[in-house]
């Protein structure tokens, strides 16, 4: 529960958008006093910030949403990047990524070097801005039902990146689809997925995921891998462990990494 409303904060710091930040370094050397009133205010504002997930302004509200709205593993993925870098080296050279909000991960993975990425987006796209109609348009996101085998020949990529939408199917169809994952991929499938707990879609939104998230423990997890002859790529697992423990990263979501179908 606590973990939630840290996103949207490290979102902003990410991104460097914080503007109050920026101004404090410019501001230091012309007058110390001016820069620790600003550092006072700017500190008062982002405790509000931080503090602010149980009401507080409207702007932080709707970012919250936003994160709540079933792309917080999605929101993962892109935190998770250097650390995946780290773990799959080449292998992020050619990935997939599937889940809602797609065109965010494929449009960060895009500006890596050496990285080409596609995305299929499981839900419809609404109010979907100008870059992600462009890459709808060359075809690099695709909209498709993940129920359905997917539309790529096997080993189409190197590795296959999940978030979020797994936690929509029932058992019956993630026989179908995650086996799919591991056909279009080369070196692998990492699952971002939700804790148990988590709260996801809004009611309002429910309706476009077909069914309310059922967010699964790991022994579940693991469970379903073994029954379902899915094995873990054990090798990638230590390696993002050490990867995450070097960059003291914490990631809100599970992470899984199975092997690809060979
Ligand atoms: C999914 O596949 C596993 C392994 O083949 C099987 O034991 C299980 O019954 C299947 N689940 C459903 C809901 O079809």
């Amino acid at each position: 529960m606590s973990r939630r409303p840290v996103n949207p904060a490290r979102r902003f710091a990410d991104g460097g958008s914080i503007p109050f930040i920026g101004s404090v370094q410019s501001k230091t050397r012309s007058s110390p006093v001016l820069s620790i009133g600003i550092l006072v205010v700017g500190t008062i504002l982002l405790i509000g910030y931080l503090h602010s997930g149980s009401g507080g302004s409207t702007g932080v509200k709707e970012a919250l949403s936003k994160v709540e709205g079933g792309s917080s593993c999605t929101f993962e993925v892109q935190r998770a990047l250097p650390v995946l870098k780290k773990a799959y080296g080449d292998s992020m050279h050619k990935v997939l990524h599937v889940g809602p909000d797609t065109c965010s991960v494929v449009s960060r993975l895009l500006k890596e070097d050496d990285t080409q990425a596609w995305g299929v987006e499981p839900y419809e796209l609404d109010d979907v801005d100008a870059s992600c109609k462009s890459l709808v348009h060359k075809g690099i996101v695709r909209v498709a039902d993940i129920k359905f085998p997917l539309p790529y020949r096997a080993k189409s990529f190197s590795l296959v990146i999940v978030s979020d939408a797994l936690d929509y199917l029932s058992p019956r169809y993630l026989n179908k689809t995650l086996p799919e994952l591991a056909r279009v991929s080369a070196d692998g499938v990492i699952i971002f997925s939700g804790y148990p707990g988590q709260q996801r879609a809004k009611v309002s939104e429910l309706s476009k995921f077909g069914r309310p998230a059922k967010l699964r423990s790991s022994t579940w997890w693991i469970k379903y891998f073994i029954q379902t002859k899915l094995e873990e790529n054990e090798a990638a697992a230590k390696k993002f462990e050490q990867a995450s423990t070097k960059r003291s990263y914490k990631p809100s979501c599970q992470v899984f990494h199975l092997q690809s179908l060979h």
